[in-house]
């Protein structure tokens, strides 16, 4: 049995310690908002934040992940109300399919915040192992700015 911390709740799994922890949160603890894109830490998809960094849950053994805390998407709204950056991508129209946009959001999540005033440059370097097959890119540095606008100009 291996304790995880997912979004501030306590979770026990029985699974292989070297199961990616992707697998963990979308079969076992039936938290499907990361997404399986490309299995070999290319596409951002499954990222989630792991003691406060953004990793890529699809390359991150559980054993890497016990006890610490972990953050996903469903982590972010508070009281049914949307996270600046979910209501920023939602405002700014910043997805297509919306296959890559849960990892996109914990990627934007992770820089605002260590920088929550980033440049178009600094957004377009940190979200750069984030990929969007539909080439949303232009509406995404957009919400990025929003967010920030929203979260820390207020
Ligand atoms: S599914 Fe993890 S980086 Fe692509
Ligand atoms: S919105 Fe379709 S992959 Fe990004």
């Amino acid at each position: 049995m291996v304790t995880l911390e997912v979004n501030g709740a306590q979770h026990q799994v029985d699974a292989d310690p070297e199961t990616s922890l992707l697998e963990v949160l979308r079969n076992n603890l039936d938290l499907t908002g990361a997404k399986y894109g490309c299995g070999e830490s290319q596409c951002g998809a499954c990222t989630v934040l792991l003691d406060g960094q953004a990793v890529h849950s699809c390359v991150t053994p559980l054993s890497e992940a016990a006890g610490k805390p972990i953050l996903t998407i469903e982590g972010l709204a508070k009281n049914g109300k949307l996270h600046p950056i979910q209501q920023a991508f939602v405002d700014e129209g910043a997805m297509q399919c919306g296959y890559c946009v849960t990892g996109m959001i914990m990627a934007a999540y992770s820089l605002l915040k260590s920088k929550p005033d980033p440049t178009e440059a600094e957004i377009v370097e940190h979200m750069n192992g984030n990929i969007c097959r539909c080439g949303g890119y232009p509406r995404m540095v957009a919400a990025i700015q929003r967010a920030a606008k929203v979260m820390f100009d207020a």
